[in-house]
């Protein structure tokens, strides 16, 4: 039976890493003695299944390997093969192996190299520098560099080393451009194309990265990010950022719920993007509770790029672009590029070789937006003639504009919001509820995700496409994998002012000192339709940096779960779930406990805006500190009365829960969602 992996990597650490804590070789002897029965006889075909095996069952051996996140291995199994092993009684479970894509853009179909990004502080910095070696040029900054390819090859064969990089260098951008989001240093002027000029800085300019390359053309493989996640924790990281989702799968299926439990149960604050998939409902991504699920907002920034009509009509749009521009004051022909004759379909799309130059020629072309990305369609008509192009939203993708560095001069257009309230919920942003878990809220929090400046490589040009000659040291994008560097670059300056915190402290601080008023002072908008947003839009609310260094309480265990229901995991945010079989009154009760994180001696006291329709209890309604450290319990009831649903329909309603000592508000949002059985 093959092994992925074990003589194909170069990399000592890679071979540690890849049987997650086990030396691959003598632990597989063990467990094909196991097999030999089963697999003499079988003849389908192999694939690559994750094996999970009880701590306790390994052989002694392997006893010695501390920093594991997962206890097991990976390898090439027929079906049949796969199920043997899963009969074995120390055998947890036998995993498929699934792939993911990086979050990128809206639109943009995930597929080319991520580089997966941890960051660290100061302190460890050189003891990590010995711990990390890799065979790119390090430096202050980028303090390691690894990758992970074995499971992608097992399924995929070597990879093609013209088209992307067999080591942690960064061929495709996203990871360049996400890590110096969370840690990039201070640099001046930063802009891309002459555009958003300024001073730029990542998060924490003063973090330490390590990049754990996990993506690669084809997509994220499972095993490779949890052989990274074994790496990581191993050579010692603070936080894992971890722009990269996939479907929503049950928690001890998901690869990346797995390491990140792992991760979390060592300290380490995992945060991740809620996925590209908004503005429909149910779309959120990477939802475990031990991990923070970041969706998108948007900053108050913008790229105008205004489209002149023949009539004097003016339509506002966006976009990047620094190179011949159309003639001053002259006016072009406009056509839609899906009234060209041809496939009417994919022409509309303005998808590769689907142009006719002769329909094109000379003029500004009309293109929907989907299938390939903003930036390709721009490749396309400029390779067919065309002098500009203007991308339409579809009914799909809201009204959100997004830039992108272009080939020519282009622009998104879309109705534009009267004001420009900031922040808003970005379209693209996935949403609530949890497919997986209603009962924990996600998305967690938001963070700027449209239009962010960031760094970017210098083997791609802005647009990403391959034709695309320009070099620039920064770029602008979009997606939720952008507001997740954010956060984790957040988590890092709060695990260096408090260094005794937890991943969860961490996060109770970062939630329950959002805020979900916009520069109005109203409830943050969303900007696919322009209606007041919702928890399931927004979670929490939008970060606040300088609250979630001072939260007052903090509300986070270990992820150990307590007694009860779900809703009792010691979460920052309440999220009651009743199913109406009749007409009467339905009721639950969650438990939490706060830690006194402010002064040694304070009171909060408690003020619970229920949700509509509800009754919520709060006892006791005063919690008496008389020490930093200090642990209080309180108890939330929150009754209902069954309300008119179409069946298999429900309906959510909001409020929230306030601890305030006269100097910190500590918030929580409250939902009940009503579910009417089909
Ligand atoms: C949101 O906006 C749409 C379109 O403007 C409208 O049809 C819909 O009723 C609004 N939804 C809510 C919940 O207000
Ligand atoms: C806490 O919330 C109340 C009510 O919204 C507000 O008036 C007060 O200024 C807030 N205090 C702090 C410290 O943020």
């Amino acid at each position: 039976m093959p092994v992925f992996c074990f003589a194909t990597s170069p990399l000592t650490h890679t071979l540690k890493a890849l049987p997650f804590c086990l030396p691959m070789g003598l632990f597989l002897v063990f467990f094909l003695s196991l097999l030999s029965l089963a697999s003499s006889a079988s003849r389908d075909e192999q694939k690559t299944f994750i094996v999970r095996v009880q701590h306790e069952a390994k052989p002694s051996i392997f006893t010695n390997h501390k920093h594991c996140v997962f206890h097991g291995f990976a390898a090439k199994l027929s079906p049949t093969e796969a199920l043997k092993l899963q009969t074995l009684s120390h055998v947890i479970a036998v995993i498929p192996e699934q792939s993911s894509t990086r979050v990128f853009g809206p639109s943009v179909k995930a597929s080319t190299t991520v580089i997966w990004v941890l960051f660290l502080l100061n302190g460890k910095a050189n003891a990590l520098r010995q711990k990390i070696s890799a065979p790119v040029s390090c430096n202050k900054k980028l303090i390691g560099a690894k990758y992970f390819c074995s499971g992608y090859e097992a399924t995929n064969g070597k990879m093609n080393e013209t088209s992307e990089f067999r080591s942690p260098r960064d061929s495709d951008g996203h990871g360049t451009h996400t890590a110096s989001i969370a840690a990039g240093r201070y640099v001046f002027p930063a802009s891309t194309l002459g555009y958003a000029k300024g001073v730029a800085a990542g998060m924490a300019p003063k973090a330490r990265l390590a990049a754990y390359k996990v993506c690669w053309n084809a997509g994220c493989y499972d095993s490779d990010i949890l052989a990274a996640f074994d790496s990581a924790v191993a050579d010692g990281v603070d936080v894992i950022s971890l722009s990269v989702g996939g479907a929503v799968v049950p928690y001890y299926l998901d690869a990346i719920a797995i390491g990140a439990f792992g991760a979390a149960d060592k300290g380490i604050f995992v945060s991740a993007s809620a996925g590209n998939g908004g503005p429909g409902g149910l779309t959120v991504t990477n939802v475990a509770p031990w991990m923070a699920t970041i969706g998108a907002g948007t900053i108050d920034r913008d790229f105008p790029a205004d489209v002149k009509l023949g009539n004097g009509k003016v339509v506002p749009g966006v976009g990047v672009y620094n190179g011949p521009g159309l003639s001053p004051g002259r006016m072009y022909p406009l056509v839609y590029a899906g009234s060209g004759g041809g496939d009417g379909y994919s022409s509309s799309l303005c998808l590769e070789g689907s142009l006719d130059p002769d329909f094109v020629k000379g003029k500004i072309i009309l293109c929907d937006r989907g299938i390939n990305s903003r930036a390709a369609k721009g490749d396309v008509v400029k390779k067919a003639g065309g002098v500009g192009m203007i991308i339409a939203n579809g009914v799909f993708d809201g009204e959100g504009l997004v830039v992108d560095c272009h080939v020519l001069p282009a622009t998104a257009v879309g109705t534009r919001l009267g004001v420009r309230p900031a922040p808003v919920v970005a379209s693209f942003s996935a949403r609530g509820p949890n497919p997986e878990t209603p009962e924990i809220l996600k998305p967690d929090v938001i963070a700027p995700g449209l239009n962010i400046l960031a760094a970017w490589p210098d083997k791609v040009g802005p647009s990403g496409i391959q034709s695309d000659d320009r070099r620039t040291e920064f770029n602008i994008l979009s997606g939720t994998s952008m507001a997740c560097p954010h956060v984790s670059g957040l988590a890092a300056l709060l695990k260096a002012a408090h260094p005794e915190w937890s991943p969860a402290a961490i996060k109770s601080a970062l939630m329950t000192t959002a805020y979900t008023v916009d520069n109005r002072g109203e409830t943050m908008i969303d900007e696919s339709n322009g209606n007041t947003s919702t928890v399931f839009d927004f979670g929490s609310g939008h970060v606040h940096p300088t609250k979630a260094l001072d939260p007052g309480l903090e509300c986070g265990l270990p992820w150990g779960k307590r007694a009860g229901h779900i809703g009792n995991l010691n979460y920052p945010s309440f999220s009651a779930v009743f199913q109406q079989y009749g007409k009467h009154k339905m009721s639950t009760h969650f438990i939490r406990q706060v830690t006194n994180v402010g002064d040694p001696n304070s009171v909060y006291k408690v003020t619970v805006r229920p949700p509509s329709g509800t009754l919520v209890t709060v006892e006791p309604q005063q919690l008496v500190f008389r020490r930093v450290g200090q642990k209080l319990n309180f108890l939330v009831r929150v009754e209902a009365m069954a309300v008119k649903l179409a069946p298999g329909s429900s309906s959510m309603k909001s409020g929230t829960i306030v601890w305030s000592d006269g100097k910190h508000n500590v918030t929580s949002p409250i939902i009940v969602t009503m579910q009417q059985p089909l």
